[in-house]
């Protein structure tokens, strides 16, 4: 037996493997894995291992693992369910590595003790499981092909990830329609033990692999599929799919933020903070990295469109501002590239409007005056079928310029026409092409290159993603605080802890006081200034407006008498049993934009910082960004400029703008407090009321959870 884990290295690149219910019936998938395995030439051993004994397109079979002396990387096992356990039993027993269990019947269907028995087995004796409930795996460095799925798999340099197998196989298929060869496929399945995290180390680490791609239905362990992501988008573009919401990330969020934009939004913000690119779809996500795996990255923001037709162009325009594709401004300099090849009645300026008259020739020259400046770094070719539009000359002239100029800048191109032009864009496509039938399929490839290279020069000129900033938060008078609120088995802080509880973490409050009589509230009052609210203070009294323990806007000491003794007898006849504490009055708030702010273990992604829009119609807006934490000012800037609301924060129709920085530092404070205090699960103000610029922000309520 191992003493530790097994390099990931030997699942992709097995010495020898083992096929556990290699079958002599040609039918099923025992016999096919074998099949495949051979088929694609894989160089090392395999040892089909079926008790009937006998031989398997030539192979001796053996009977049982224990009678195979030599080393085995890989077992893949495809045998029932119930009889799964014994073998990885004898595999582990064997010193196998990993055991690839394609068999379905575990926690997919509610077997998941059967499950977590193999893989506890497993794990002791230091083997690793793929799956269960997969089709396998295919990796091109070694020849191997230990899948049941199709047997002539293309090589090439995008690698795929999939939950699904189904899907996974479908995308062999497709990648092969799409003459896009792959690198590695695996599948997870029921990711029981290996997940995409460490899938990914290797995969970011093979030459062969150009590009990633991830087709995700749930995460296991999100803090780590973030640290790993983090990491692996600086060295290789990753492109993720995802279905299906997390229903037990919105079930357990216990925080209002949480809860306003479920799992999925989550997922969104924290995979953009990595710097994956999230597409729509399948089709989406295959363009994207068909394109990243081939195309150079631009050297800069320049990115020019040529077209013969002025709607085209527009609608190129539009796409580019929807996928964040920088267009180049700069008339005079694309004057002086473009005036040559363009007529008089064309335009000069972006879109570069060559007319509908071009010929490939008139093309042809426009590209390459593209193509030979250097102030130009990407080009979108567009063009229409119009009356004189050879689409056969149109191809190889496109094919010439491409094949010839490919690695020297981006480029993408979309032709719009008949049954011609989409045979010639169907044949450009199979030759490598990036061309497309709809042009904003087109410009959102080149969304996603921009979007890691964007990505790529932030990480070179900020490096990883540090801890936060040191804020001046008095962690230690914090701790406190909630030591004592732990001594007396509260899992909530009051007003009054989770006042000091800012104090220490310097976050402005409104000025407020404990009174317990009616003298001291009538003082309390007078030496805050009117007007002031007034709250009833009771560890038993959770939602206090609705026993009426609040009073709002109290201009006098008259009104305030009668609130104090109103607020006293509606707690007592709706909650006799309640301990009243006492009374707090505080300063009335003035009104400023509200927004909200939260930090809280997340189920899936550990500790995150959520930011939003506050007011009576949050829960309609759902206007919120999240981050995972730790997170840097940058970060913390970037999610509030996220919110649809932002302008408000600008300060719309000559309103002043209001102190974002106060907003930032705030976000960056209670990040800094879940961070440091562990007993806190989930920290919430609600609302931050945001002021003029100078003038700060005041957390009107604070909500303080401490884990179970
Ligand atoms: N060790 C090795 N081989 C064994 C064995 C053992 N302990 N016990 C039985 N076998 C042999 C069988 O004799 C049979 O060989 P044969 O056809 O030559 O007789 C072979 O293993 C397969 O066993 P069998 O009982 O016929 O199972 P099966 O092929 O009908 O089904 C699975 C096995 C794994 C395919 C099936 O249980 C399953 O899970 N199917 C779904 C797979 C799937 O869809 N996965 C997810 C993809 S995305």
């Amino acid at each position: 037996m191992r003493v530790k884990d097994p390099d990931i290295k030997y699942l992709f690149e097995p010495q020898a493997i083992a096929v556990i219910g290699a079958s002599h019936n040609p039918n099923k998938i025992g016999y096919r894995i074998v099949a495949n395995i051979l088929n694609g030439e894989y160089p090392g051993q395999v040892y089909p291992i079926n008790p009937k004994g006998g031989e398997i397109l030539g192979l001796r079979v053996y009977q049982s693992i224990e009678e195979i002396t030599e080393e085995i990387d890989v077992a893949v096992i495809a045998i029932p369910a119930k009889i799964v356990f014994e073998a990885v039993k004898k595999c582990a027993k064997n010193g196998v590595k990993f055991a690839v269990i394609i068999t379905s019947g575990f926690s997919e269907i509610g077997n998941t003790e059967e499950e977590n028995k193999l893989v506890a087995y497993a794990r002791e004796h230091n083997m690793r499981i793929l799956g269960p409930n997969i089709f396998g795996i295919y990796s091109n460095k070694a020849s191997l092909n230990a899948t049941f799925g199709p047997s002539d798999i293309p090589p090439g340099n995008i690698a795929i990830i999939s939950q699904s197998g189904a899907l996974g196989i479908a995308l062999i298929g497709k990648t092969k329609a799409a003459n896009m060869g792959l690198s590695a496929i695996i599948s997870v399945g029921n990711k029981s033990d290996l997940a995409e995290e460490e899938l990914l180390e290797y995969l970011v680490s093979d030459e062969r692999t150009k590009a990633i791609m991830m087709y995700i239905e749930g995460i296991k362990d999100g803090e780590t599929l973030d640290t790993t992501l983090q990491m692996a988008t600086k060295k290789k573009p990753i492109v993720v799919v995802k279905s299906g919401r997390s229903k037990r990330g919105a079930i357990a969020a216990a925080s209002h933020t949480g809860s306003l934009a479920g799992a999925d939004e989550i997922f969104s913000d924290i995979m953009t903070q990595c710097g994956v690119l999230r597409a729509e779809s399948i089709q989406e996500a295959l363009n994207w990295c068909q394109v990243l795996s081939t195309s150079p990255l631009p050297a800069g923001d320049n990115c020019v469109i040529i077209t013969n037709g002025g709607g085209i162009g527009v609608l190129a325009t539009d796409a580019c501002e929807k996928y964040g594709v920088p267009l180049y401004n700069d008339i005079e300099t694309m004057q002086n590239i473009f005036t040559e090849v363009v007529p008089d009645f064309g335009s000069v300026k972006n879109p570069i409007d060559i007319t509908g008259q071009a010929t490939f020739q008139d093309y042809g020259r426009t590209l390459k005056a593209a193509l030979s400046s250097e102030a130009i770094h990407s080009i979108i070719c567009l063009g229409c079928e119009v009356a004189g539009f050879d689409p056969e000359l149109f191809s190889t002239t496109i094919e010439t310029l491409f094949s010839a100029h490919k690695l020297d800048k981006p480029m993408v191109f979309s032709f719009v026409g008949g049954p011609k032009i989409e045979e010639s864009i169907y044949c450009l496509k199979a030759r490598g092409i990036p061309i497309f039938i709809n042009v904003y399929e087109a410009v959102s490839t080149f969304g996603a290159l921009y979007a890691h290279h964007r990505n790529l020069r932030e990480y070179a000129e900020t490096g990883a993603r540090t801890s936060i900033i040191e804020q001046e938060i008095e962690s230690g008078t914090i701790n406190d605080i909630l030591n004592q609120v732990k001594q007396k088995n509260r899992q909530f802080l009051l007003a009054y802890e989770a006042k000091e509880l800012m104090q220490a973490a310097k976050i402005p409050m409104p000025v407020s006081s404990i009174a317990q009589n009616l003298d001291e509230v009538v003082k309390a009052a007078r030496k805050i200034g009117y007007p002031v609210v007034m709250k009833v203070v009771s560890k038993d009294i959770i939602h206090k407006s609705d026993v009426g323990g609040v009073a709002l806007d109290l201009e006098n000491t008259d009104e305030v008498i009668d609130a104090y003794q109103a607020i006293i007898q509606n707690c007592r006849s709706h909650m006799p049993n309640a301990i009243i504490e006492g009374v707090e009055v505080a300063e009335m708030v003035q009104v400023g934009i509200e927004t909200i702010i939260g930090a809280r273990r997340d189920q899936t992604f550990g500790p995150i910082v959520a930011f939003g829009l506050g007011g009576i119609y949050v829960e309609v807006m759902k206007d919120v960004s999240f981050r995972a934490l730790p997170i840097d000012r940058k970060e913390a800037i970037a999610m509030v400029k996220q919110i649809k609301s932002y302008p408000l924060l600008l300060g719309v129709r000559g309103e002043p703008q209001k102190d974002i920085g106060s907003v930032v530092d705030t976000i960056l404070k209670l990040g800094a407090i879940l961070e440091r205090c562990e007993s806190i699960s989930d920290i919430e103000i609600n609302p931050l009321m945001v002021y003029a610029q100078g003038k700060g922000v005041k957390a009107v309520d604070v909500r303080i959870l401490l884990s179970t």
